[in-house]
């Protein structure tokens, strides 16, 4: 007899087979039980019948309780009635791991009881789709990045270096120096730009930031493509096919996880419609004054209500172009004509789901970066393996940054960051 996983049930229809699996959910009468089981791979029903198992099996099955794993044996069938399609006839039950008082029931729980229980609350339904979404999108990321010529480069985690700024680095100590957590792998990717062209990484980064909003997470995880030899329009380009992309998988591969978290394709289809529309800064914080956003100024940084009321003006991801050179990091590339903005674009999700892109085009005069990484009291010391690349065939070069727990939130269409990732690090939350 084949042990198989409950996914390929399709291949099995009419086969006994023998699966590992968890007790869900249970419900029966004197004659049948209905066991609602979970292998990991998918949510599915399995059918106990008395007067087929005997009275032994019977009674086992009826008394099971959540969370006992099981060995189970029994015919693969179609299941018309179930959104995931197949059930098994059970002919065989083994208990492998007993349960008991499992603290996870099917009534609802408070978000603290469920944060602290992350460890278990993976199990659930909702939570086993979202992970099947963020594993889609890492999956396609690395599909169409391979097949767009880039090359993965895994930049290291400690460093000595603050690309993003110095207010929210964790430190640590390295022997008898400093290090730093990675707050984003943007320089090092800058280097290897110049050694291989198209780069793309994908790795944690963690930033110390006070922020407890649905939007924040202490340690998230960025993929980060830079581009040698490219200008911003070029790489808001491969930024828009790159999240057309995510979407169009997302709808292609993750049905049943879609399902599960009743997210509207027709929604998620509007994503896939290129060029997603831009604006520049400028017109965003007119746009947000006119409609009596009176706390804008022109050089203020967006918040979330403004970033959102910019994406609802619009049905589709909106990239919002040049920022004021004051509220960005020291890398970014002048603008030709002005100087008080920079060459750069943050992507905003539409449903109020916030940035989900920064980047931008790279300042590439070494005499400039100098003044710049001066000017934002930097150490330059820490940064000459930086200037260096502009020393030695310095070329324009763009690139950015997309928050994978972002991303995983908006195409879910959940409310909360912090069920994208298996075990968020929040502010005040390290456990489980
Ligand atoms: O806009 P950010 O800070 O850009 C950078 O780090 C650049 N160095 C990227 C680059 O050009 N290579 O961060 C990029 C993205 C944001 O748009 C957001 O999606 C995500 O990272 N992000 C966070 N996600 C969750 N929690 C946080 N605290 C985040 N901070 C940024
Ligand atoms: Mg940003």
């Amino acid at each position: 007899m084949e042990s198989i996983q409950i996914l390929d049930a399709k291949k099995h229809v009419g086969e006994t087979v023998q699966i590992g699996a968890w007790v869900a959910n249970k419900r029966s009468s004197g004659k049948i039980a209905f066991l609602q089981l979970r292998d990991g791979t998918a949510y599915f029903q399995g059918i106990v019948v008395k007067s087929e198992v005997g009275e032994e099996v019977f009674q086992l099955a009826k008394n099971l309780n959540q969370e006992t794993a099981l060995l189970v044996t029994g015919e693969i069938r179609e299941d018309s009635r179930s959104k995931f399609g197949y059930e098994i006839g059970i002919s065989g039950l083994e208990v492998v791991g007993e349960s008991h008082d499992y603290p996870i029931t099917p009534k609802e729980h408070g978000t603290d009881f469920l944060m602290d229980h992350r460890h278990l609350w993976l199990r659930s339904s909702k939570q086993h789709a979202i992970m099947q979404i963020r594993n889609e999108i890492i999956r396609a990321t690395y599909e169409f990045f391979n097949k767009n010529g880039f090359i993965k480069i895994d930049p290291p985690i400690l460093t000595g270096s603050a690309p993003e700024g110095t207010t929210d680095l964790f430190e640590t100590n390295y022997f008898d120096q400093k290090a730093y957590l990675s707050q984003s792998g943007q320089l090092y990717m800058e280097a290897a730009a110049m050694a291989f062209g198209k780069v793309f990484s994908f790795g944690p980064t963690f930033r110390a930031e006070k922020s407890k909003t649905r939007r924040h997470l202490i340690e998230f995880w960025m993929i980060e493509p830079e581009m040698a030899f490219m200008h911003q329009e070029e790489s808001l380009e491969v930024q828009e096919q790159y999240v057309a992309f995510l979407v169009q998988n997302v709808l292609d591969n993750c049905d049943y996880a879609l399902d599960v978290l009743g997210r509207d394709r027709e929604v998620l289809k509007k994503y896939t419609k290129l060029p997603f529309p831009r604006i520049s800064y400028d017109d965003a914080v007119e746009l947000l004054q006119k409609n009596g956003f009176d706390d804008i100024q022109w050089g203020d940084d967006f918040g979330s209500p403004h970033e959102t009321f910019i994406a609802n003006s619009f049905d589709q991801p909106v990239f919002i172009l040049n920022y004021p050179k004051a509220i960005k990091p020291f890398y970014m590339k002048p603008h030709p004509t002005r100087e008080d903005v920079v060459i750069c674009a943050d992507m905003i999700a539409p449903e109020g789901y916030g940035e989900i892109i920064g980047g931008s085009e790279r300042a590439i005069d070494h005499e400039y970066l100098l003044e710049q990484i001066r000017a934002h009291g930097l150490d330059e010391n820490e940064y000459s393996w930086y200037l260096d690349l502009r020393k030695y065939g310095s070329v324009p070069h763009t690139g950015f940054g997309l928050g994978l727990e972002r991303t995983v939130t908006w195409l879910s269409g959940i409310e909360h960051v912090r069920e994208s990732i298996p075990f968020p690090r929040l502010l005040n939350r390290i456990y489980p």
